[in-house]
């Protein structure tokens, strides 16, 4: 293989042949033409450190002073009800969807009724356990030196992780976000969310609405797209005239039971891999630099 890092233990493919075919096509295409699509929660972020399993941008909230205790554990609830429903392949995305919105919407209410305010949001997610994956510095910095387009397309939420990637010094002008951004009072306290709520299986509804973005990118037809749920397949169903897509897939829990249905889907699925070495090595290749 002409990338070493796709040979790592972590490393599973359907069809290493369609892999290579991808990847050289891209890589001829030139940077120029490249957009990365990423989810945020457990694809840039880790799933766990010190066998401890790390926050989403909903979690970073959930766990920090802001919260009641009160509302902590019925939030705490809804993660247990709600979690294993996500993650379990034996039910269809169509029997799922209506329960996730549920989880979103509840989750959401409740932290509205929390009145979180904004200037309290940096200091809650410097003393979280938000960790981004090993390798991220570089991910960002050689996005951001080639001038290639960061979408990081997420059903967690854009105010925290703006400042995840802020504190963490890597929000460079290339990045840009989709996610639910709080709306807050003329008194900088939270009253609801803005837009549409996007949650983990709408993010092709939520490509389709920004369609103005893709329209900008339209010279870049090539796309590396990373995630770690199915719903994360649908980020780049707005590019306009698509050439090119290499999906990896991070595949953190349950997984002897997930492990077929993302070889299917993922052309690249990086088992229980808390690195972003093999997306690192990619981006590498595709600018031309071994
Ligand atoms: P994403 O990774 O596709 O952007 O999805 C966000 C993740 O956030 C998803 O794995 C579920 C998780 N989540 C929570 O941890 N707590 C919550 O209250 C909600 C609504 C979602
Ligand atoms: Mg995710």
């Amino acid at each position: 293989m002409m990338i070493p890092q796709l040979s790592n233990t972590s490393v599973c493919m359907k069809d290493p042949d369609r892999v290579r075919d991808i990847l050289v096509s891209m890589q001829k295409a030139g940077s120029n033409t490249l957009q990365v699509i990423s989810d945020f929660d457990m694809t840039l972020t880790r799933f766990a450190f010190n066998g401890k399993r790390c926050p989403t941008c909903h979690n970073i909230l959930d766990n920090s002073r802001l919260i009641s205790d009160e509302c902590k554990l019925q939030l705490k609830e809804l993660l247990n009800t709600y979690y294993p429903i996500e993650i379990d392949c034996s039910r269809s995305v169509e029997e799922k969807l209506p329960l996730m919105v549920e989880w979103w919407t509840k989750a959401h209410e409740l932290l509205i009724e929390q009145k979180i305010k904004k200037d309290a949001l940096a200091l809650v997610v410097r003393e979280s356990d938000a960790r981004l994956r090993d390798g991220y510095k570089f991910f960002f910095d050689h996005l951001h030196e080639h001038s290639i387009p960061l979408l990081i397309f997420s059903a967690g939420i854009g105010d925290v992780l703006e400042e995840v990637i802020r504190q963490a010094g890597v929000f460079h002008s290339n990045v840009n976000v989709f996610s639910n951004y709080m709306d807050f009072d003329e008194l900088g306290v939270l009253q609801a969310f803005k837009g549409e709520l996007i949650h983990i299986y709408n993010k092709r509804e939520g490509a389709l609405l920004n369609t103005g973005h893709f329209r900008e990118l339209r010279a870049r037809p090539n796309v590396l797209l990373l995630g770690d749920s199915l719903g994360d397949l649908n980020m780049a169903d707005g590019v306009q005239d698509m050439e090119n897509i290499l999906k990896v897939g991070f595949l953190n829990d349950k997984v002897e039971e997930r492990r077929q249905t993302y070889l299917d889907s993922y052309d690249i699925v990086l088992i229980k891999d808390e690195t972003l070495d093999v997306p690192n090595a990619i981006i590498r290749f595709l600018t031309g630099q071994q």
